[in-house]
């Protein structure tokens, strides 16, 4: 494809995909908020069958918003669904997906130190795990051990760690990471669309005809929108995730993937129950220690910082004109003002490498992906060498001198 082409398009789809994202993450926590948040009605409201009832103040104007016990006594003339949402957000990211990681498969899914697949190898797999991890899912939803909540959660947690190692098995790390957002995202897709609108919608059918609603619905849509809650953090990572090699190019890439998954569960934890006044500073304390444990932990082991007294002579030392040939040669095919790289047309990111100045000025990235990270470069498509991430890191050590 046209790398102008493929350009537009990867913009339009991300554009639409955060936008919608927006809308159905943004009712989704606006519903548990308002859900958790109602207060018990006034007697006459009551009578009216209300059950939850709730004051708000937006943008100029007060709101009363009121929950009924079970149905309304005549259905409304509008009513109004949120469903359109999830599934622009679910399309649009399908697409986006396709676009980035299946048409430019060889570029960003496929990498070949870990497994030397074909094009439609790679596709196959990642089709099958977002398909397979739905059917995965929804089986033992409507499996008897979704009578405990928490044995199934436990279960849920057990075969998305599993799954996380062998998609960094199989693909290139970022490759693994957007595939278990795939997963996630899909499945709760797949709630809106397979358990919590066809609830729904019997709800009101069995209003309109006068009936009580089977209950069972009720019971597997908060199943489903339990767990839709539980996985947004997570997902929200996952989806910017991309930027930070610092997470999904570690050695343990999976491992690091699983414990933000922890985290940011967590997390939401506490806001949830904070809606209904339960107070949980431990929760949200233990997130900061994980998180802070879990920083420690991925820290880069640091090229030998000089100290003050031998700085001169690392300065002395850092011979400049091989720094400036190495970056030439193993970042310059891509990062350059007329790239010759067989994939990359442009210089991916704005960076450009072409000489010792563009170099200094871009030292605190190329510490970041090529230092203190080894993400850069590329899937080390030109073959870079330890020795040559010390010798680089030991030139900005000695603050990226240009001669
Ligand atoms: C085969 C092509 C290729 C080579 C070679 C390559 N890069 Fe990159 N680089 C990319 C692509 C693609 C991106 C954009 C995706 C991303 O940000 O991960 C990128 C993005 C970057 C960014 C911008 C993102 C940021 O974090 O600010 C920096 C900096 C970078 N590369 C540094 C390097 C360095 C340093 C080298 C050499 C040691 C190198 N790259 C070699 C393809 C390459």
């Amino acid at each position: 494809m046209d790398p102008f082409i493929n350009e537009v398009l990867n913009l339009l789809l991300r554009f639409f995909h955060v936008i919608t994202g927006i809308a159905w993450i943004g009712a989704s926590f606006y519903f548990i908020w308002l859900d958790n948040s109602l207060e018990n009605p006034p007697k006459w409201k009551a009578d009216k069958g209300i059950r939850g009832d709730l004051w708000a103040i937006h943008g100029g104007g007060f709101y009363e918003v009121a929950k009924y016990r079970l149905a309304p006594p005549e259905m409304p003339k509008h009513l109004h669904w949120f469903k359109w949402e999830a599934y622009t957000t679910w399309i649009t990211g399908f697409f986006l997906l396709s676009l980035m990681y299946y048409v430019g498969a060889e570029a960003y899914l496929i990498d070949k130190r870990v497994a030397d697949l074909s094009q439609g190898q790679a596709i196959a797999i990642g089709l099958s795990v977002i398909i397979g991890g739905w059917f995965f899912y929804d089986l033992l939803c409507k499996s008897p051990l979704a009578k405990n909540g928490t044995l199934l959660g436990i279960v849920l947690f057990a075969g998305g760690t599993g799954l996380a190692y062998f998609l960094t098995q199989v693909f290139s790390a970022r490759g693994a990471y957007i595939h278990m957002g795939a997963v996630i995202g899909t499945i709760m897709a797949g709630n809106v669309f397979r358990v919590i609108m066809p609830g729904q919608r019997a709800l009101v059918d069995a209003v309109k005809a006068g009936g009580a609603p089977d209950p069972s619905w009720a019971e597997k849509a908060k199943l489903r929108s339990t767990h839709n809650t539980y996985t947004t953090l997570p997902l929200i990572f996952i989806m910017i995730s991309n930027h930070y090699p610092i997470t999904y190019n570690h050695a343990y890439n999976w491992a690091v993937l699983m414990a933000i998954v922890v985290i940011t569960a967590a997390i939401r934890r506490y806001f949830v129950l904070r809606h209904t006044n339960k107070e949980t500073p431990w929760i949200l304390a233990g997130a900061g220690v994980a998180t802070l444990a879990l920083v420690v932990m991925i820290a880069p082991k640091s090229i030998s910082v000089p100290a003050q007294a031998e700085a001169a002579d690392v300065v002395a030392s850092v011979n400049v004109n091989k720094v400036e040939s190495v970056l030439q040669s193993r970042c310059a095919v891509c990062h350059s003002s007329s790239p010759t790289d067989d994939m990359f047309g442009t210089a991916p990111g704005g960076v450009m490498l072409d000489d010792i100045a563009q170099m200094k000025q871009w030292a605190p990235r190329i510490q970041a992906r090529a230092v203190d990270s080894t993400d850069m470069p590329f899937m080390n498509k030109t073959g870079m060498t330890d020795d040559e991430r010390v010798l680089v890191g030991e030139w900005i050590a000695a603050g990226a001198p240009e001669s």
